[in-house]
């Protein structure tokens, strides 16, 4: 059986590209291996900014958490949780101000976790524990990013890639929507190549 966890993040609502081409692929996924499908909405259910509690509360011993330290890490722990049980993650995130949401954000301070979610190996270097994870990430910007002149100022696609390979998330395969912020014509050739691209993601699953 297949766990598939949807995270979604855009603050768009029902406007939100990464969130409509990441439900559709997760559904498509979910369609074709069958298994479960849970999903993790980060705009309608915001992580909170990481706080003092929850970094001395990581750090302590689970008896002597104060109930704030325990209600944060707490949370830190579920979100952690979700991501383990699941074989597939299909994370959706809309470019804001060139790096990912500040709800993304917030969700990968909880889940980037010293001894939990990585760990320092013998050889010295930081090694990640989620391991043996297929992720599908969905991004969305209003300019294009995969070429040309603002290539090198695409922080959300190198940010995300590299956070999920520190964790261990190294599988990841993208699907990008971009282009939409230059009018009408431009937007719908931008949507027309994330559903190609959606339609060829969701032809190579068995
Ligand atoms: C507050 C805000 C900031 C944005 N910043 C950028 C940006 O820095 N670069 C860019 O190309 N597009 C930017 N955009 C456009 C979004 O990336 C675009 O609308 C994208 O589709 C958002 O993802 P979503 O559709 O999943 O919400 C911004 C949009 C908003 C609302």
């Amino acid at each position: 059986m297949t766990n598939i966890l949807l995270v979604t993040s855009s603050p768009r609502g029902a406007e939100g590209l990464s969130t409509r081409f990441s439900s559709e692929l997760a559904e498509g996924l979910k369609a074709r291996l069958g298994g479960t499908l849970s999903t993790r909405d980060l705009a309608v259910n915001p992580p909170p900014h990481i706080t003092q509690a929850y970094i001395g509360g990581r750090v302590v011993g689970p008896d002597t958490r104060t109930p704030e330290q325990a209600r944060a890490v707490g949370l830190a722990q579920q979100l952690v949780d979700e991501v383990k049980a699941a074989d597939v993650v299909v994370l959706g995130s809309g470019m804001i101000n060139f790096g990912p949401s500040s709800q993304l954000k917030a969700w990968f301070d909880h889940i980037t976790w010293p001894g939990v979610t990585f760990d320092y190996s013998e050889a010295g270097g930081p090694q990640g524990l989620l391991t043996g994870k297929k992720v599908y990430l969905v991004t969305a910007a209003g300019g294009v990013f995969s070429e040309g002149d603002w290539a090198p100022f695409d922080f959300q696609t190198a940010y995300l890639r590299h956070l999920l390979g520190f964790i261990g998330l190294t599988d990841v395969e993208i699907v990008r929507v971009e282009g939409t912020a230059f009018g009408p014509e431009a937007a719908k050739a931008a949507i027309a190549a994330a559903e190609a691209q959606v339609r060829s993601v969701l032809g190579k699953v068995a």
